[in-house]
């Protein structure tokens, strides 16, 4: 059960997922359902390659358990919790935009010690193990550092329910002025990975799910960045921001003035 085994399983299973993304997708993916509003789409391989990735999973340790978005979470017998977004950037997946990924975490007794974030068209694949930095293609991640506030790149994303979209765009009509620029990519896991490859300076975004950045918060984390919620908080399934130390603390401070979690009472 060594974190550096569970990576590469999750690596050879995230590399068969792609390549089924690969051959299957077609030019132009049908929207089979919705989620918690029309906005929030799933396509059929959505769930095909969950389907695989629980199976690839389940033949070589049968004992784990999996949490994943498509399929809910199944327990298992031992420490082990496998974390699975089969297409974390879906809306981008439906339309042929680049930015989307497979995302697969790892947890030894509750916590995250090894990360995969396949971003297949961009032919990128990032990994982590806890305490053994993030890679790619063979070079070590580093985030950018001393950078401030207002030279920040700052990604962000957002939710699907409208409530939570108004808010949203207040919270960023309040912090684009404040920045170098704000990027939309659309995907949670590839977000996180640009911050850990320094493509971005650093990221935030209200409401995301475990799955969408169980494996990318670790690939950022061990690239040096922080990650958190407001206040100390823990990221899930509070505010998640991120970014090296130093512009972590202006990005929280701007966002904890500006309060992006005040729909949380009604707010989906
Ligand atoms: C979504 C993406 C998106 C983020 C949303 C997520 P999905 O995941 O990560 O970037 O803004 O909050 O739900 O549904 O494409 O797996
Ligand atoms: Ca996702
Ligand atoms: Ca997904
Ligand atoms: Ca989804």
């Amino acid at each position: 059960m060594l974190p550096d085994d569970l990576l590469a399983l999750a690596k050879d299973i995230a590399v068969e997922a792609g390549e089924l993304l690969l051959a299957k997708r077609p030019a132009r993916p049908e929207v089979i359902d919705t989620k918690s509003s029309p906005t929030d789409v799933v396509t059929a391989l959505d769930r095909e390659t969950e389907d695989l990735i629980r199976a690839r999973i389940k033949a070589v340790r049968p004992g784990d358990a999996i949490l994943g978005e498509e399929g809910g979470d199944v327990p298992g017998q031992g420490r082990v919790r496998w974390v699975v977004d089969p297409i974390d950037g879906t809306v981008n997946f439906l339309y042929g935009l680049p930015a989307w990924a497979i995302s697969i975490g790892v947890e030894v007794d509750g916590e995250i010690v090894a990360g995969v974030v396949n971003a297949v068209p961009m032919g990128e694949l990032y990994t982590a193990v806890k305490g053994g930095g993030a890679w790619l293609a063979g070079e070590r991640l580093h985030c950018n550092t001393g950078v401030p506030l207002d030279r920040a790149l700052i990604a962000t994303g957002f939710g699907y329910a409208a409530s939570r979209r108004v808010v949203q765009a207040e919270v960023l009509a309040q912090v684009l002025p404040r920045v170098r620029d704000i990027r939309r990519g659309g995907s949670c896991a590839v977000d996180l990975c640009s911050v850990a490859s320094g493509r971005v300076d650093g990221y935030y975004e209200r409401g995301t799910q475990y799955w969408d950045h169980a494996a990318g918060g670790l690939v950022a984390a061990e690239a040096g960045a922080r990650i958190g919620g407001l206040h100390g908080k823990p990221y899930n399934p509070e505010l998640t921001i991120c970014a090296a130390p130093g512009l972590f603390e202006e990005l929280h401070d701007l966002l904890a003035a500006l309060d992006p979690e005040r729909d949380a009472p009604t707010g989906a």
